[in-house]
C-alpha cells in the first residue's frame, strides 16, 4: 500500500484526482464506541459499523484458521523471534504515517483511503504503525501480527480489513555485530545452494534505492545480504513444498518506502503468475531514533497474509476468510494446511441503481462501497461501476452501479435482496443527496 508505484501488497492507490472529490457525510452519533471505550466523532469520521464489527473477531488468534496456521508456520521460521499481537487497532495518524516519515500529502492519508474513527484516532493501514513501539521496547528480532484496514473496492480478492505480518530483525552496528550478520548469512546460503529455487536479485544497493547517509555502506551491504537471504528461506519454506519437481522462483524488485533505504518487493512464482508477497528493507534511521535505540542496524518486513494462505489453501475468494459457515471452518486443523474443497455457492442476486450525484459533487467509489457494504455486510459479493457520463448542459455526473448480493452461507431470496438495495437507495438519497435515476 504505501508506496507510490502503481501496484501494492493490496490494491492500487486511487488516482489523486478521484479522491479530491469525495464527499464523505454520513451522519454520526456524537462518540462510537469501539473494544469496549467511546470516542468522539468529528468532520473527519468515516469508519462505519461493518467494519467496527470486524475489529473483535481476531482470525489469527483461531487456532484452526487458515491465516493462525500460517501465522504458525512463519513464526516457526523465526524461533527465536518474539511474538507480538497488539491488543487494538486504533493507531494515532502520527504513528501510523509520521513517526515513519511519510510525506504530509501521502495519499494514504486520505478519508477517501483509511478509515478514520476522527482525525486524532484511526485504523492502522499496516503493521509497521508498530515498529516504533517495538523497537522503543528493546526488541531486537520480532514478529508482530495484526488485523489492518484500508478503504478499498469490493471484489473477491480485496476486503476492507485484512491482516499482515511484521518482522524485524536489528545487529550491533559494530564490527561484532557485522560478525553475527555474516555468519547468520552464511549459513542460510549454504542452506539455500542445496535447494531447488531460483533467485532473480537485483543489486542490494544502488543510485535508485541508495544506503542511508547515516549508514555504513558496508554495514547496509550485509544487512540488504542478510533480509534477502532471510526471507528467501521463509519463502522456501512456505512454498517449496507445494512445488514438486519445478524449482521454486522467486524475484526481488526495486521498491520504495518511507520508512526503508534500500526498500524491496518480492515476488514468487506460483500457479503459473507472479505474485507479490511482501514488503521489506532496511530500517530508517529515523524510526530507530525515535525509538531511542542507539548504535544498531536492522532490516524489517511486512507481508500480507490473506494473499499467502489464498494460494497454499486454494481459497479462491477472500471473504471465505470471514464466512460463518460451518463448510468452511470444519475443514481445517490446527497446524495442518490442506487444500479448500469448494461447496457450492448459494445463487447470486444482481441489482443496478443508477443515480445523479448531488449538485457540483462526485460520489467516491470507496465512499459507494462502503455503504453498500455498511448495509449489506457480507451479503454483497461485488459491487461494479458499470456506467459513469456527465450531461453537457447541466454538467451533473451520473453513475450507475451493479451490486452482486450472495450469502456465503444461505440461499439469499430476490425479495430480501430487493429489501437491502432498498435500505441501500434510501441511504444514498439521505447521506449524499443522490437523485435516483
Ligand atoms: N508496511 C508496508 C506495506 O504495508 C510493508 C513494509 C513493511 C515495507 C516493512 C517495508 C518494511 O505495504
Amino acid at each position: 500500500m504505501l508506496r507510490i508505484r502503481p501496484v501494492h501488497l493490496q490494491s492500487c492507490w486511487r488516482s489523486t484526482l478521484a479522491r479530491t472529490y469525495s464527499v464523505v457525510s454520513p451522519k454520526y452519533p456524537p462518540t462510537i464506541e469501539i473494544l469496549g471505550e467511546y470516542h468522539p466523532t468529528d468532520e473527519v469520521t468515516n469508519i462505519t459499523p461493518a467494519i467496527i464489527s470486524k475489529i473483535p473477531l481476531r482470525l489469527h488468534k483461531h487456532p484452526a484458521h487458515p491465516l493462525c496456521t500460517l501465522r504458525s508456520l512463519i513464526e516457526s521460521h523465526y524461533p527465536d523471534f518474539s511474538s507480538i499481537t497488539p491488543p487494538s487497532p486504533l493507531v494515532t495518524p502520527f504513528k501510523n504515517f509520521d513517526e515513519l516519515s511519510f510525506p504530509k500529502d501521502h495519499p494514504g492519508r486520505t478519508v477517501t483511503d483509511s478509515y478514520y474513527i476522527n482525525k486524532d484516532l484511526m485504523l492502522r493501514t499496516h503493521t509497521s504503525a508498530h515498529e516504533v513501539e517495538v523497537f522503543r521496547d528493546q526488541q531486537t528480532k520480532w514478529l508482530l501480527t495484526a488485523d489492518v484496514y484500508r478503504r478499498d473496492e469490493i471484489d473477491g480478492s480485496h476486503y476492507p480489513v485484512f491482516h499482515q505480518m511484521e518482522g524485524a530483525r536489528l545487529f550491533d552496528a559494530n564490527l561484532s555485530g557485522m560478525k553475527e550478520v555474516e555468519e547468520d548469512s552464511e549459513r542460510l546460503e549454504q542452506r539455500l545452494l542445496r535447494s531447488n529455487i531460483i533467485i532473480q536479485d537485483i543489486p542490494h544497493i544502488s543510485p535508485t534505492n541508495p544506503v542511508q547517509p547515516e549508514h555504513d555502506p558496508v554495514y547496509a551491504e550485509a544487512m540488504t545480504r542478510n533480509l534477502k537471504l532471510s526471507l528467501n528461506s521463509l519463502i522456501l519454506k512456505l512454498f517449496g513444498a507445494q512445488q514438486q519437481q519445478e524449482p521454486l522462483r522467486v524475484r526481488w524488485i526495486e521498491a520504495y518506502f518511507p520508512f526503508t533505504s534500500p526498500s524491496f518487493e518480492v515476488e514468487v512464482f506460483f500457479g503459473g503468475k507472479w505474485l507479490e508477497l511482501l514488503g521489506c528493507g532496511v530500517v530508517v534511521q529515523s524510526t530507530l531514533d525515535a525509538s531511542g535505540v542507539q548504535n544498531k542496524i536492522g532490516w524489517a518486513f511486512g507481508l500480507g497474509l490473506e494473499r499467502i494462505a489464498m494460494v497454499l489453501y486454494s481459497i479462491p475468494d477472500i471473504r471465505l476468510f470471514w464466512s460463518a459457515d460451518p463448510r468452511f471452518m470444519s475443514q481445517f486443523k490446527p497446524g495442518e494446511i490442506t487444500p479448500f474443497k469448494t461447496y457450492s455457492k448459494y445463487p447470486s442476486c444482481f441489482k443496478d441503481v443508477s443515480f445523479w450525484t448531488a449538485h457540483g459533487t462526485e460520489l467516491h467509489e470507496n465512499d459507494f462501497c462502503d455503504l453498500v457494504r455498511d448495509v449489506a455486510g457480507d451479503l454483497v459479493e461485488d459491487v461494479k461501476r458499470i456506467d459513469r457520463f456527465v450531461h453537457p448542459k447541466t454538467q451533473r455526473t451520473s453513475l450507475c452501479y451493479r451490486i452482486n448480493y450472495r450469502s456465503m452461507d444461505r440461499s439469499l431470496s430476490n425479495e430480501e435482496a430487493n429489501v437491502v438495495q432498498q435500505q441501500v437507495i434510501s441511504r444514498l438519497q439521505n447521506d449524499f443527496g443522490v437523485e435516483i435515476r
